[in-house]
């Protein structure tokens, strides 16, 4: 469609006491802007102008991506100067239209309704809040039709009693726009260029106005405040739950989950409370995670556990395996099908082969671990000489006893069996036992030390 979009992002954010610009703050795990962006792109407009200015650089390298112009703005003066510094790159044979930066949760379903009809007209989205404060109010006249877009500092007392407000969001007509723009003037109580100013431009012009309704009330929230960003993160997190519900995901609790970036799940899968999502996460048919879980850019295959408060970071996980509770996985971990990891095991960068068990407490750190091994309890692989990192080969139906050293670069053959306590400095051939030799003594005479009456105590 021939269409500009604009979304403005220039302000800084007063109230949101930060170093960061307002449009940075990540909700649901990306940038508000980032989420302003994603819906643009869903309309398939010509182009998409982001007009920034608080910040800098910052803005743009966040969110930078094929399709998007930054324009700056600087000053910030004004929606209404804000939107002329895009003017230049407008295609004023089509329609414009403004987004915020900072109201993230705008619909597609909504714009194209906005957009629905003729596009010589000036097209409003606007809002019922029972608790309008802080928004342009709209004034109607005894006919209902639009006459004015009233700011808060601007509105008189009757006036701040309108309950329906301006979302800020636009459809501009582009025959027009550049005659509007140039007519704004900051003769108002915050000394800016306010773009809802349009409206009065376009009545003189004799242009309709017409207004069209949020499929949802959350759409239309503007974050302006901590508060603000922490109730939006709070509906978005509703959504996404309610959209995992409807696909047949089972949720303990749905106001118990964070889903910061895209949750795949296949059937049957089931979530157990205050789990955390990030990056892209892939959960296989029949898999269920436990209580207090983060997994984050991972895939988690079909008929896996993972037990609670487990922490699974860029890795893979096959099928049926069980892993945790309390298991840290950190990245460039492959697990094949049916391995368990368990307690206070932390396993790095390693793939384990089908069938292995490391089951409490062991480091498993750049290593390659063969088919049916068993890791011990207490069995660290010491992969790093203080410069440099070396890997370690355990071959398969390795027996590794509890509380082994592997000195990497080591390979312990297969088949291999490695007794309790023992350090593997060399490579093991297959098959057999691996020992260090150590004696064993009793000192039938040995005292144990009795405790003394000790003169420094008082
Ligand atoms: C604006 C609208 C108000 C509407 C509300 C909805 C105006 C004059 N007022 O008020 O009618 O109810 O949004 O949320 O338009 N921005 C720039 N450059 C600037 C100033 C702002 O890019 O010079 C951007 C901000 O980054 C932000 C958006 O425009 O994304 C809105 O600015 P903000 O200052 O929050 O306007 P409001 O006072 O909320
Ligand atoms: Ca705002």
């Amino acid at each position: 469609m021939a269409l500009n979009v604009v979304i403005l992002a220039a302000g800084q954010g007063k109230r949101m006491h930060s170093a960061l610009p307002k449009v940075l703050h990540p909700l649901a795990g990306r940038p508000l802007l980032a989420h302003v962006i994603a819906t643009a792109r869903e309309l398939k407009p010509a182009r998409i102008c982001v007009v920034y200015g608080y910040g800098g650089e910052q803005v743009p390298d966040a969110v930078r991506g094929e399709g998007l112009v930054f324009v700056e703005q600087q000053p910030q003066l004004g929606t209404g100067h804000a939107l002329k510094q895009a003017l230049p790159h407008l295609d004023l044979r089509a329609g414009t239209l403004v987004l915020y930066g900072d109201v993230p949760l705008i619909t597609a379903a909504t714009l194209a309704a906005l957009m629905a009809g003729q596009a010589t007209r000036l097209k409003i989205l606007t809002a019922e809040l029972a608790e309008p404060r802080g928004y342009g109010r709209i004034v109607r006249n005894a006919k209902g039709a639009i006459t004015a877009i009233v700011e808060e500092k601007d509105a008189t007392p009757p006036q701040r009693r309108i309950r329906e407000i301006s979302t800020g969001i636009m459809l501009l007509p582009g025959k027009r726009l550049a005659g509007w723009l140039a007519k704004l003037s900051n003769r108002n109580a915050q000394r800016e260029y306010y773009l809802t100013d349009v409206v009065a431009l376009a009545l003189k012009d004799r242009v309709t106005v017409e207004s069209c309704a949020p499929r949802h009330d959350w759409e239309i929230i503007g974050v302006n405040s901590k508060q603000q960003l922490a109730e939006l993160e709070r509906t978005c997190q509703a959504n996404t739950a309610t959209r995992l519900l409807q696909a047949g995901v089972t949720l303990a609790d749905p106001a118990r989950i964070d889903v910061r970036g895209e949750l795949r799940c296949g059937r049957d899968v089931s979530i157990d409370v205050n789990c955390v999502f990030e990056g892209v996460v892939e959960i296989g048919e029949g898999a269920r995670i436990g209580a207090n879980c983060v997994l984050r850019n991972t895939v988690i295959g079909a008929a896996t556990r993972i037990e609670p408060f487990s922490m699974i970071d860029d890795a893979v996980i096959g099928e049926r395996c069980r892993v945790g509770p309390y298991a840290r996985i950190r990245p460039g971990t492959r697990l094949a099908q049916e391995v368990h990891i368990g307690n206070f095991v932390e396993v790095k960068a390693s793939s384990v082969g089908a069938g292995s068990k490391a089951n409490h407490l062991a480091y498993v750190g750049d290593s390659s671990v063969g088919r049916n091994v068993n890791i011990g309890a207490g069995t660290i692989t010491c992969n790093y000489d203080g410069v440099n990192k070396h890997r370690t080969v355990i071959e398969d139906d390795v027996q590794i006893g509890s509380d082994v050293q592997l000195v990497a670069p080591v390979t312990v053959g297969a088949g291999a069996t490695i007794g309790a306590g023992t350090t593997v400095w060399k490579d093991t051939p297959q098959g057999g036992l691996v020992v260090n030799p150590k004696a064993q003594q009793h000192r039938p005479d040995w005292k144990r030390p009795v405790k003394k009456n000790n003169p420094c105590a008082g």
